[in-house]
């Protein structure tokens, strides 16, 4: 391209660019429609950047969230956002298990207290790499049956790969009760962040030059369910 174009082109992105974000703002559940006062709502519709700062925990709030809502073991919860998904990429849901002497209204997402308890990912496609959670405006997991009774934050990410090297975060976390849970131990705690390493290669892949035969990994760690 010749260069005397780029003006014009870069001024015709820049809305765009500005507006190409989302937040997941909206919680639902089987016996909730839809509930924003749980959420610890994002201050703004960009993306985190560093994966290693403490923000990816639950993102930069607002404030606390004003509820905390009841869910049984066992039954489905998710995330609603703004908009459709439109950054390609992986998506993950995480429980983090409250700490004794804070609440899900309290507590600040430190320590290993995090497990995943189900993610989206990617399959190889001749064109683009092909991302389960593309252009869906929900996303929905069920509580495994086994979670022992307690508060948790429930916290989605979805990751967009749409500038190579330079992932992007999008996360939020709902404050949750569970009821009627189980005795499961859940496995593969970690903190955040901690949870994925800057260079783990589901950070770096490059998803317009797709290699045959590759598959691909959702960063963090394996999802526990029982
Ligand atoms: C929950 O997710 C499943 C699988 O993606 C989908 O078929 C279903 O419509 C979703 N439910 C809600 C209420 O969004």
């Amino acid at each position: 391209m010749h260069s005397k174009f780029l003006p014009s082109l870069v001024l015709l992105l820049i809305p765009h660019l500005v507006n190409a974000h989302y937040i997941f703002d909206k919680f639902f559940a089987e016996n909730i429609q839809e509930l924003k006062t749980n959420i610890r709502q994002p201050k703004v519709v960009d993306p985190l950047l560093d994966v290693t700062a403490d923000d990816m925990r639950c993102n930069v709030n607002k404030g606390l969230a004003s509820q905390t809502a009841t869910i049984p073991a066992g039954s489905m919860v998710g995330f609603e956002l703004d908009t459709v998904i439109f950054h390609p990429g992986p998506a993950a849901f995480y429980l983090g298990k409250i700490p004794e002497g804070e609440t899900a209204a309290t507590w600040d997402g430190s320590g290993p207290q995090w497990f995943k308890i189900a993610e989206w990912g990617g399959k190889y496609d001749p064109e683009m790499w092909d991302f389960e959670p593309l252009n869906v405006r929900k996303l929905n997991t069920t509580i495994p049956s086994s979670t022992p009774s307690g508060e948790y934050l429930l916290r989605v990410e979805q990751i967009g790969l749409l500038i190579p090297l330079e992932p992007q975060f999008y996360i939020s976390c709902a404050q949750i009760k569970v009821v009627n849970g189980g005795d499961g131990v859940p496995a593969s705690m970690v903190a955040i962040p901690g949870h994925i390493q800057p260079d783990d290669p589901g950070l770096l892949l490059d998803i317009y030059h797709p290699i045959a035969g590759t598959t691909y990994t959702v960063p963090g760690p394996t999802v526990w369910r029982e």
